[in-house]
């Protein structure tokens, strides 16, 4: 697989820094917090992972049905002879594969570009990935927005950029639009997007899929604590804090925090500070918005597109979304 790297080389270093930036501005806030974005060190990574194939996380295996029903339906309703198909975020490449041979089957020449900030991300998909003459690979280690940019100045393809596993969840309203925006204002007119929602349900359901029984959530939420002990010269004592995730139906989302279980002072050598818990405090991890249909549609026509298809499961889990760039003067009306 061919890899392009748009990062400059200090700027691992830089990510260190912002890494340490956030978390002294997330610690130091009223309410605590540290962003979602930081679970997925390896270690992290590698649980989450196995998050995904656990009995009591629906979303993979939901979305996957989906998309195993659909992969021979999206190359005839896009209908193209090549097309660039991207993806945001490298993941273990499973759902891309079923995707790229719905088109390769149709006799669809394939150009597969993953863009992911990680370049060890992007060798382990390359590893998964099985490449033939009519399939092209070429992974982009970039974040998502100046990679899609790169893509849209490099080929003139009909583009189709997915992005699965309701990774959009973890935005909240704001932080939405501005990705689909950002979305849109690197495409082309006609161009499409595949979106994974996952679908409010049954709180129990939803409860379940973040409290799984076998703890696995619980220790992806507390590696983050891990994480800053290993990398930013943290020294949180993993064992004074309580992992818990519930559904908020006002916010519509799961939330996950951890709480404190004792009053403690946690010292981070990197920046020389102290922070202070006090028992019960909580701190912020993560939001995982849950969808409805019409909350969907009004995501797509705020943004500059429309709804071309709507994929769910026999069950109404998740819901695929293939939307389309429309025309200036559609998004003007
Ligand atoms: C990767 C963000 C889609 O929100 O369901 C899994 C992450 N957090 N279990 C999700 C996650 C707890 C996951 N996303």
């Amino acid at each position: 697989m061919k890899i392009t790297n748009l990062i400059e080389t200090d700027q691992t270093s830089l990510h260190q820094t912002t890494f340490l930036t956030d978390v002294i501005a997330g610690l130091s806030a009223e309410q605590k917090s540290i962003s979602a974005k930081y679970f997925y060190d390896d270690i992290g990574s590698e649980l989450f992972q196995k998050i995904t194939q656990h009995p009591d996380y629906y979303p993979t295996r939901t979305e996957f049905s989906i998309l195993e029903k659909i992969s021979a339906i999206l190359p005839t309703t896009i209908n193209e002879a090549e097309i660039d198909i991207i993806e945001l975020g490298a993941g273990d490449g499973h759902k891309s594969e079923l995707i790229i041979n719905g088109f390769l089957d149709k006799h669809c020449k394939v150009n597969f570009y993953p863009i992911d900030i990680s370049e060890k991300a992007m060798q382990l998909l390359g590893e998964n990935l099985s490449i033939n003459a009519s399939l092209h690979v070429h992974g982009i280690v970039a974040d998502y927005f100046h990679g899609l940019n790169h893509l849209k100045k490099i080929s003139n393809n009909r583009k189709l950029v997915l992005f699965l596993g309701s990774n959009i969840g973890n935005f909240n309203k704001a932080q939405t639009d501005e990705f689909l925006h950002q979305l849109e204002a690197n495409l082309n007119i006609g161009d499409y997007v595949l979106i994974g929602f996952d679908l409010k349900k049954d709180v129990h359901i939803l409860n379940q899929a973040y409290n799984d029984s076998d703890s696995l959530t619980r220790v992806f939420n507390l590696n983050l604590l891990s994480r800053m002990n290993r990398e930013l010269g943290a020294h949180f004592d993993v064992s004074a804090f309580q992992h818990y995730g519930f559904y908020n139906p006002v916010l519509g989302a799961m939330e996950s925090y951890l709480i404190s279980l004792k009053d403690q002072t946690v010292a981070i050598d990197t920046a020389d500070m102290q922070f202070h818990f006090k028992q019960h405090e909580v701190l912020h991890l993560e939001y995982s918005h849950k969808f409805s249909t019409t909350g969907i549609e009004k995501l797509a026509t705020r943004n500059g597109f429309e709804i071309a298809q709507l994929f769910s499961d026999d069950r109404d889990y998740f819901i695929d979304a293939l939307w389309k760039v429309t025309s200036p003067m559609e998004k003007m009306t």
